[in-house]
């Protein structure tokens, strides 16, 4: 069996690295094409080397263009690729532009398709990653839902498993990566001592999303009530939002905001392991402060991982006074809840690839 998965932003190399393990380990071969969405070494790069990834064979090169110009390069890319490779299942991770992209261009040439991290939904029409995971699911073969919420979404738009797509819930394979990642983090390696900041005592942020980057003003509040909280904040600052913030002329070094680069994963969990909270709009994030029980604040209307604000671990707000609030929150009580899995969603997404036939 020969799978093909193509990733191309920072979240879908995390996803990529239990699948490509498990995928070696059974000695099946796995081809990596690499769009280049994301080309800057602190997203793209030292993700391969810290998670141990095999290289990619293919490299697409794409880089950042609007939304139809990327994912239009991305599939007039893959056609040539998909027909060289000739792949029994091209597996897409995800919601970006480059998921979209290879799931059209493979389901035109006629690959199977299967799409992890399948049948999550914020019910936000304005978000492209809506439009990436809805349009995704709609033309797969397999859907791999992390999720019984996820796998009810499905459902709910008549793919419920009976027939194609078909439909397994696998667990989180990004559950997997961070319960790895976690026993290899040790106490005697506090994270940003360099400025200054006591383990315990600061709160991890970032912010990328479109819609909280592309609006100057509520930019402007976002990081106003970032700097405004009652202890220090390092702000991981992704490269699309030290552009805007440039762009629109707002300062990242005010009241208690430290604005630090991108970091690797394992300083992201390091870092995170330690803090005393989390304030993000990221997806992936949500999800690792929970599984390791660091209350976080979600400066978005909704989430795709409800579990964790079922369970009182995380709170939606709107920039401004409720942020600045939320962030200083106790945490809540204990749960032993495990929502997302035991760690061993790669394998389970390996079965199901192995033992569903596209062609029957
Ligand atoms: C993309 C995904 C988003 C995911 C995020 C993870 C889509 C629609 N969005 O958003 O779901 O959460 O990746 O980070 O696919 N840039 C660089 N260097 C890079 C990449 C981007 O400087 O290596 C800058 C460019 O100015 C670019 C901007 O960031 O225009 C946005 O990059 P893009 O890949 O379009 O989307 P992300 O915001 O990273």
């Amino acid at each position: 069996m020969r799978i093909v998965s193509v990733v191309g932003a920072r979240p879908q190399f995390v996803k990529l690295a239990p699948i490509d393990k498990e995928l070696k380990r059974r000695g099946i071969e796995h081809i990596i094409v690499h769009t280049g969405q994301h080309y800057d070494p602190l997203l793209s790069d030292v993700f391969f080397e810290d998670l141990g990834i095999s290289a990619p064979a293919v490299h697409l090169g794409v880089g950042s263009d609007s939304h139809g110009k990327q994912t239009g390069a991305i599939m007039a890319a893959l056609d040539d690729v998909f027909t060289e490779q000739n792949p029994d299942w091209v597996l897409v991770y995800g919601d970006t532009n480059s998921t979209l992209a290879a799931a059209l261009s493979a389901v035109k040439l006629h690959y199977p398709v299967a799409h992890l991290e399948a049948g999550l939904r914020s019910f936000n029409r304005q978000m492209p990653e809506e439009h990436n995971r809805v349009l995704t699911d709609h033309c797969a073969d397999l859907l791999l839902a992390p999720t019984q919420v996820a796998a009810d979404h499905l459902a709910h738009e008549g793919m419920d498993g009976s027939g194609t797509p078909a439909v397994v819930i696998t667990g989180d394979v990004m559950t997997d990566v961070l319960l790895e990642i976690m026993e290899q983090v040790t106490e005697d390696d506090p994270p940003f001592s360099d400025l200054g900041v006591k383990p315990g005592e600061y709160s991890v942020a970032t912010i990328h999303r479109a819609e909280n980057t592309d609006d100057p003003s509520r930019l402007d509040t976002i990081v106003a009530s970032l700097a405004a909280i009652d202890h220090a904040v390092v702000l991981l600052a992704h490269p699309r939002l030290i552009a805007k913030c440039a762009e629109y002329d707002i300062s990242l070094s005010q009241g208690n905001l430290l604005a630090h680069d991108s970091v690797p994963y394992p300083k992201l969990v390091n870092a995170v392991l330690h803090s005393r909270g989390v304030i993000t709009d990221s997806g992936g994030l949500q999800k690792e402060a929970f599984l390791m029980r660091i209350p976080c604040t979600t400066v978005r209307p909704e989430t795709e991982w409800v579990e964790t604000v079922e369970l009182g671990w995380n709170v939606l707000v709107e920039p401004g006074d409720a942020l600045v609030a939320a962030a200083s929150r106790p945490a809540p009580k204990p749960t032993a809840a495990t929502p997302y899995g035991d760690g061993a969603a790669a394998a389970a997404v390996a079965d199901a690839l192995a033992n569903w036939n596209p062609i029957e």
